[in-house]
C-alpha cells in the first residue's frame, strides 16, 4: 500500500476509536492525534501537528503529567494514570512513554477514556466500603485493647492454654485492624481528601517522626535502621496523613521483608527540583517479573520466603496514589536475596496541588 494510503487508514481507524489519542516526541511536538482527542481537549486551529502540546492542552495536570514522562526518564516506569475533569467530562488519562526497540525514549502517547458513568457507580462502592470500614473500626479497636488488658494479667491470672488462644486472637484482630486502616487510606486518597488539605510540608520532620514509631519493630526483628536527612530542605506541599502513610508503607515493608540482623536505610536529599526519599534494604529482594506488579491493589509475592509473612497487598498501591497525588515518581530497584530500594521524587514548589484543588472545589 502506498505511504500516502496507508496513513489515509491509519487517520481513519484512529478516529474511530472512541478515547482519545494524542502522541508527542521527546520535544513534546505533537505527531499524532485523534478526533476525540481534539473534542475532549477542546483543540482549537487547523492542525496541531508539529506543534508543543503544551499550547493544545489547557489542563494543567495533563500537562505536568506528560511533561513529567518526557522529562524523568526513569526505566522502571511503564505509565502515569490519573482522572481529571474537563467540563462536564470526567476523563481517566493513561500517558505512557514511547520506546524504540533499543529502550530509547522516543515520545510519550496519551490516551482520554471518558468515566462520568462510571465514577458514579464507583463513587456509591467507595463510600459504602469506607462507611463499612468505620464502622468496624471501633469495635475491632476495643476488642483488640480488650484481649490485650486478658493477656497482661489484668483482670485475673491467665493460664499457659488460655495465653496462647489469645495470643492468636490478638494477632487475629491486628491483622483486622492494619486491613481496616488500609482501605480507609485507600478511600481517603480515591475520594479526593488528599486535595481538601493541603499544607506546607517540613518532610524531614515527618520522616524522623515516622522512623521513631518504627523502632519497636526494628528492635523485635534485630533490624539497624539508618536514617541520614540533607539539612535545610526545602518543603513541598502536600497532604500530611496521606504523606506520613507512604513512608509508613515503605519503611515497614522494608523492615517486614528483610530477615532479621538486617538493615534498613533511609536517605532524604534534594535532587533537582525534587525532595528524593530513598528507602533501602539488606532483605529477600524482588523477582524482575513481580516488580511492574507490586504497585497493584492486593498484589503480593507468593513463594517460599513470603509464605510466612503477613499482609494484604494494599501498602504499595496506597503509596503509588500518594506519590501520583503530588505529581511524583516512584522507581524500583532490587536484587533477589540481596535487598531492594524504593525512590521517591516530590517536586517542590507550591502552585501544584493548590491549583489542582482549586479546580476541584469549583
Ligand atoms: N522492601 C521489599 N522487599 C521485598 N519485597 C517487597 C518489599 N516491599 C514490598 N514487597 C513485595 O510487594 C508486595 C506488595 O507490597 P504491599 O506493601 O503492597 O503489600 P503487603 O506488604 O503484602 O501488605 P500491606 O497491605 O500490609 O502493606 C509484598 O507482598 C511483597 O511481596
Ligand atoms: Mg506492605
Amino acid at each position: 500500500m502506498p505511504y500516502r494510503a496507508m496513513r489515509e487508514s491509519l487517520n481513519a481507524v484512529i478516529d474511530s476509536l472512541s478515547d482519545g489519542m494524542l502522541v508527542t516526541d521527546t520535544q513534546g511536538k505533537i505527531i499524532l492525534y485523534n478526533r476525540k482527542a481534539e473534542t475532549f481537549l477542546s483543540m482549537q486551529g487547523e492542525t496541531a501537528l508539529g506543534q508543543p502540546f503544551q499550547n493544545h492542552i489547557r489542563n494543567e495536570v495533563l500537562v505536568k503529567l506528560i511533561t513529567k514522562i518526557l522529562t524523568l526518564d526513569l526505566p522502571n516506569r511503564s505509565e502515569e494514570v490519573c482522572l481529571i475533569d474537563l467540563g462536564d467530562e470526567r476523563l481517566r488519562v493513561h500517558v505512557n512513554p514511547v520506546r524504540n526497540e533499543n529502550g530509547l525514549l522516543i515520545g510519550s502517547v496519551t490516551l482520554l477514556h471518558d468515566v462520568a458513568r462510571l465514577n458514579a457507580i464507583d463513587k456509591i462502592r467507595s463510600s459504602f466500603l469506607s462507611m463499612v470500614s468505620h464502622q468496624l473500626k471501633s469495635p475491632l479497636s476495643s476488642t483488640l485493647l480488650q484481649t490485650s488488658l486478658i493477656l497482661d494479667g489484668i483482670v485475673g491470672e491467665v493460664n499457659e492454654k488460655q495465653r496462647d488462644l489469645l495470643q492468636k486472637v490478638r494477632t487475629k484482630i491486628k491483622g483486622m485492624v492494619n486491613l481496616i486502616h488500609d482501605i480507609l487510606d485507600v478511600c481517603f486518597i480515591e475520594e479526593g481528601g488528599y486535595l481538601a488539605q493541603l499544607e506546607n510540608l517540613d518532610l524531614a520532620e515527618i520522616l524522623q517522626r515516622t522512623v521513631e514509631l518504627m523502632q519497636p519493630q526494628t528492635q523485635d526483628k534485630n533490624i539497624a535502621l539508618n536514617v541520614t536527612i540533607e539539612d535545610r530542605l526545602p518543603s513541598i506541599t502536600g497532604n500530611k496523613s496521606s504523606v506520613e502513610a507512604m513512608f509508613i508503607n515503605l519503611i515497614s515493608n522494608a523492615i517486614k521483608y528483610t530477615p532479621s540482623g538486617g538493615r534498613v536505610g533511609a536517605v532524604m536529599s534534594e535532587n533537582a527540583n525534587n525532595v528524593q526519599i530513598e528507602v533501602s534494604d539488606t532483605g529477600i529482594g524482588l523477582e524482575e517479573e513481580d516488580i511492574p506488579r507490586i504497585f497493584d491493589k492486593f498484589y503480593r509475592v507468593r513463594s517460599e520466603t513470603t509464605r510466612n509473612i503477613s499482609g494484604t497487598g494494599l501498602g504499595l498501591s496506597i503509596v503509588k496514589s500518594v506519590v501520583d497525588a503530588h505529581y511524583g515518581a516512584i522507581n524500583v530497584e532490587s536484587k533477589v536475596g540481596e535487598g531492594t530500594t524504593f525512590t521517591v521524587l516530590l517536586p517542590t514548589g507550591a502552585g501544584n496541588l493548590s491549583q489542582a484543588a482549586d479546580k476541584r472545589g469549583r
